[in-house]
């Protein structure tokens, strides 16, 4: 994608990737993404905002070639992940003379990553500032959005932030600017799902802090820019402080059918009495979509056959992955099958020790579920939509 000025002086120069269908090896990216990357001109001195891919560096380079781009003054790094801080080693080389602006703890980790000499670094304190000349760079340290490092950078006179992964979006487009607010609210929501939920106490800190800002504009590293900010902005305050809703997350796998039978009991059992379930057959679901639906969850419901004494090895995964994603549910519990012996629920409660839940009584059933069973799981259900009625969620 060829450079394109959206304000006077501020161009995108990054990269979309059509293709990319996996992140970290483990996200699905079912609309690919973008690695964004801005130029600010300003009267007297150049910044480039984050840079890109490390499998990419040369479109980022054509696209200040593009510019006529032949002294660059800063390199600004908000956060050390190769996807945006890859190209850092090849726009250094362009440009000798770039300083790489980055909080303390960056400059280590990207030390760490590439190898780079220490004094091409300069190190900004939380809200230090640096003059373009007609434009102002304020640095906003906000640490664990998602790693220890990151910071936003603020640009003053127009009022842009440039949060690197905050509040992106994993999307490919042509667009410079969110069309669509259902597509991009989808996207936005998964990957806060993905990558910032487990830093949830950390976001709400972040939040606050930004709060006394006025944004015209966020240009995120990841997808389009917000024209609007208050609609992102607003989402994840309800994604990050609102209370969990009426909502039962189970994931499951069935092999013979049985316990596949005791999820379908349970899920309409729970749709009768007006709980909202979303169920994942864990051996086809896209993690992408259990992770966002666990935002809003009050409840998990693990369902697994027992597979040489433990739990299924891909509902094992489940819970391995609920565990890091740190959700805000407040009640769990195990419902499946075994043939003649079974360690399933001690195995998955010894995955979960990050979710701070109540534990409801699980429901394990010999073989295939029997009218006991049946009852078993109506009983779970009443006390599912009890704790819930207790708990408030709406
Ligand atoms: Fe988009 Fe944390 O990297």
């Amino acid at each position: 994608m060829k450079p394109r000025e959206f304000v006077p002086g501020i161009f995108s120069v990054g990269v979309v990737d059509w293709d990319r269908r996996l992140f970290d090896s483990l996200i699905p990216l079912p609309d690919g993404t973008s690695y964004n990357a801005y130029l600010i001109k300003g009267s007297e001195k150049t910044a480039l905002i984050d840079t890109v891919d490390r499998k990419m560096p040369e479109v980022l380079l054509d696209n200040l070639d593009f510019l006529g781009i032949k002294h660059l003054d800063y390199i600004i790094s908000n956060h050390s992940e190769p996807d945006h801080s890859g190209a850092i080693p090849h726009v250094s080389a362009k440009y000798p003379e770039a300083q790489i602006i980055c909080t303390p703890r960056a400059k280590d980790i990207l030390i760490d990553l590439f190898h780079l000499p220490a004094e091409k670094f300069k190190t900004v304190n939380d809200l230090e500032t640096i003059s373009l000349g007609d434009r102002t760079l304020e640095f906003i340290h906000a640490p664990w959005v998602h790693w220890p490092e990151t910071m936003l950078t603020y640009l003053r006179e127009d009022k842009i932030l440039f949060p690197c992964d905050f509040f992106g979006s994993h999307i490919a487009t042509t667009d410079l600017f969110v069309t669509d607010e259902g597509r991009v609210y989808e996207a936005a929501k998964r990957y806060y799902a993905e990558i910032m939920m487990p830093f949830r106490a950390q976001i709400q800190k972040n939040l606050e802090k930004i709060k006394g800002y006025d944004f015209k504009l966020i240009a995120c590293s990841h997808g389009p820019m917000y024209g609007e900010p208050d609609f992102i902005i607003n989402a994840y305050h309800e994604w990050a402080f609102d209370e969990p809703k009426n909502i039962v997350v189970l994931p499951y796998i069935s092999m013979h059918g049985s316990t596949k039978k005791m999820v379908d009991y349970l899920v309409s059992s729970l749709a009768v009495k007006g709980v909202n379930v979303e169920q994942f057959d864990m051996s086809v679901a896209d993690t992408g979509k259990l992770a966002m639906a666990l935002v809003d969850a009050g409840t998990i419901v693990l369902g697994t056959p027992t597979v040489l004494v433990g739990p299924h090895p891909l509902m094992a995964y489940a819970a391995v992955l609920a565990n890091a994603l740190k959700p805000n549910v407040k009640y769990a519990t195990i419902i499946g099958s075994f043939g003649w012996g079974s360690k399933a629920v001690e195995t998955i409660a010894g995955l979960i020790p990050n979710l701070k839940v109540e534990i409801i009584p699980p429901v394990l059933c010999k073989g295939q579920p029997r009218e006991a069973d049946y009852q078993a799981l109506e009983k779970l259900a009443e006390t599912i939509v009890q704790k819930h009625k207790e708990s408030g969620f709406k």
